[in-house]
């Protein structure tokens, strides 16, 4: 197979904007400027395939020897799509890495967008050498989780959507950056949701490092010096590329056929 990788497409599909750029996999970097588009109303698959489309067109990389990694918002077990929290429900037990190839017409690597963002930190970023248990949060329309034992990914973690006992939401409904906005909520009162939150998650998983990723990781000397935790938290060193990169890295490793 005649791929490329030194560089790698990364196509980050979350419940607001998807984004997309060419990846240096040495550094870590973006080649390209970042392309980013609306996620269309409802997130339905062929809707969602369009925009992907625009991405990679905008990108001006549409031939297939450049690998391509795609993250998505949901749980992924080989290759299919299951559940939707924040998009269309027809995802859930949807066979989306077939559906992908097949419209784009090429091969691609499909994974957990808060997994990718998780793999990138460990390659390029704040969780590169980190031994024992780091978690990745991502905190953006929805709340996502990467684990990493020593470096290695344990796949599909949905620890945004652990139970509060005395609520019927999922935590990520109110914790997530999209709660903070559409509550108008003030850093002080958000950080006191993600107080309840970190504590919780280190109180039942020991972690040895809390990472912040998102959008939202670019302002984070406004709300992590508000929370009081044993467990260093730091921000992604990529912020909201890391999906970007971390879906490109593992697309060219698959490519590269050394997975
Ligand atoms: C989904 C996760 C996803 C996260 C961030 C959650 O609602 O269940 O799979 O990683 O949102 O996009």
């Amino acid at each position: 197979m005649a791929m490329n990788a030194a560089r790698a497409v990364g196509v980050d599909i979350g419940g607001t904007g998807i984004k997309g750029a060419l990846v240096d996999l040495q550094a870590g970097a973006l080649l390209s400027e970042r392309v980013k588009v609306a996620t269309p109303a409802g997130a339905e698959p062929d809707d969602v395939l369009e925009a992907v489309r625009t991405v990679l067109e905008t990108l001006g990389v549409t031939d297939a020897d450049v690998p391509l990694g795609v993250a998505f918002p949901a749980i992924v077990r080989n290759g299919r799509t299951m559940s939707a929290a924040n998009v269309a429900d027809t995802w859930i037990g949807f066979e989306a890495e077939k559906f992908f190839e097949d419209g784009l017409g090429r091969e691609i690597h499909f994974a957990n967008d808060a997994d990718v963002a998780g793999v990138a930190e460990v390659r390029y970023g704040a969780a590169r050498g980190v031994g024992g248990l780091v978690i990745l949060t991502t905190l953006g329309t929805g709340i996502g989780t990467a684990m990493l034992h020593n470096g290695i990914l344990i796949p599909n973690s949905e620890l945004g959507h652990l139970q509060r006992a005395e609520k019927t939401s999922d935590v990520e409904a109110w914790a997530a950056y999209s709660a903070m906005e559409r509550e108008d909520l003030t850093w002080v009162k958000w950080a006191k949701r993600l107080q309840w939150y970190y504590s919780h998650l280190e109180f039942l998983l020991s972690p040895d490092l809390f990472i912040v990723g998102g959008g939202v990781s670019k302002h984070s000397e406004e709300f992590l010096p508000l929370l009081e935790l044993k467990t260093p938290i730091v921000p992604a060193v990529h912020r909201n590329n890391a999906g970007i990169i971390g879906a490109a890295a593992l697309s060219a490793r698959v490519s590269a056929g050394d997975a």
